[in-house]
């Protein structure tokens, strides 16, 4: 990516003096990882949001809207360009609908919502970030994903700085997927659309996530969720070499077609492999956690190490899931 110039970053100032220079996206990030981006500018409202976004735009700088930087490795570089954190914190709950604002954070909207009364969102619990970035990636877990209870997203398509109102089926959900991540679009609000409940029984539901979270996932790390998609497949001779070296696939994953990726890191041993401070958790095999002062760099080689690994021994190719962003 281009350097920009002091020049440059200077007449974006002028038009958006609350942008700060060379902030490090390590104290923005879950990882704690990141180097300077070389604007940024805390985005409140949507309003706020849609300016900067103009402005970037018009004096040609890229820019990048994260929300909860949960799910990002940014490199030790940083990014070249303006970040735009969006903290639109808000939501409404209207009967048994809830629109919420890109930047209200998920474990929010989905512990209000049981306190509501309604249920099918009490997974979201447990979710780190932001309602935009859940959107975004479709996360999910224990077996629920966002596709499950959005009804529509109102996003802003780049290309064309149109607003759009997309219906579920047009943000083409998929596993970790999303149309938003292939045609660039930045969230605006998301409405789910979840069912009346009771409030005591909502409630408990989020206590057992939390602690079916904790029983299985590394706490009190700095770490992204899952560093991999898990690995999906078609037909069966893509798990052939995986077969050679296994006695048995859990059945779950093979009726999901769907084999976890941090089940495999551990198959061949890799939990507790370190590349500077970055070690792969030695609690969950698919979360990168780091141990203090960890650099990108170290991140990112380990990250490689696993994915070739797991590509030569078990013939499997990897998909990150974590954001990668100014590499
Ligand atoms: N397993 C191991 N060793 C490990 C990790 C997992 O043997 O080191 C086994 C577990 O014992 C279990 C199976 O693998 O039998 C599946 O593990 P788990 O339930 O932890 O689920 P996962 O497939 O590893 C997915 C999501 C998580 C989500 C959990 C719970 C992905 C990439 N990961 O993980 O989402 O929280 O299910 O539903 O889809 C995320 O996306 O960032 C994330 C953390």
């Amino acid at each position: 990516m281009q350097k920009l110039t002091d020049e440059r970053i200077k007449a974006l100032q002028l038009v958006l003096p609350e942008a700060r220079r060379d902030e490090l996206m390590s104290a923005h990030t879950s990882m704690k990882i990141g180097g300077p981006a070389r604007l940024y500018l805390i985005v409140s409202t949507r309003a706020d949001l849609l300016n900067a976004i103009e402005a970037a735009k018009s004096h040609k700088i890229s820019f990048y809207v994260f929300g909860g930087g949960s799910n990002m490795l940014v490199s030790d570089d940083g990014y070249e360009g303006i970040m735009l954190q969006f903290a639109d914190r808000s939501y409404k709950i209207d009967g048994t609908s809830i629109r919420a604002a890109g930047g209200a954070l998920t474990g929010v909207v989905a512990r209000a919502a049981a306190e509501a009364g309604l249920t099918g969102f009490e997974w979201g619990a447990g979710i780190p970030g932001t309602i935009g970035g859940a959107t975004y990636g479709n996360s999910g877990s224990f077996g629920w994903e966002m596709k499950d209870a959005v009804a529509n997203v109102e996003a802003l398509k780049i290309s064309t700085n149109a607003i759009i109102n997309y219906s579920n089926a047009e943000c083409r959900f998929g596993y970790r997927d999303s149309r938003f991540k292939r045609d660039p679009h930045v969230i605006l609000s998301t409405t789910l659309e979840l069912r009346t409940g009771d409030r005591e029984g909502a409630l408990k539901k989020v206590a057992e996530i939390m602690e079916k979270r904790k029983a299985s996932q590394p706490q009190g790390y700095f770490s992204a969720g899952c560093l991999f998609k898990n690995f999906e497949y078609e037909d069966e001779s893509a798990l052939e070499k995986l077969q050679t070296q296994v006695e048995e696939i859990p059945e779950a994953m093979l009726k999901q077609k769907r084999i976890s990726a941090g089940w495999l890191i551990d198959l061949l041993g890799l939990k507790g492999t370190k590349i500077g401070n970055a070690q792969i958790s030695p609690i969950h095999g698919n979360f990168l956690v780091n141990l203090g002062n960890a650099r990108a760099q170290d991140a990112m080689a380990l990250s490689s190490l696993v994915k070739m690994k797991i590509r030569d021994e078990l013939g499997i190719m990897l998909e990150d899931e974590v954001q990668l962003v100014g590499w």
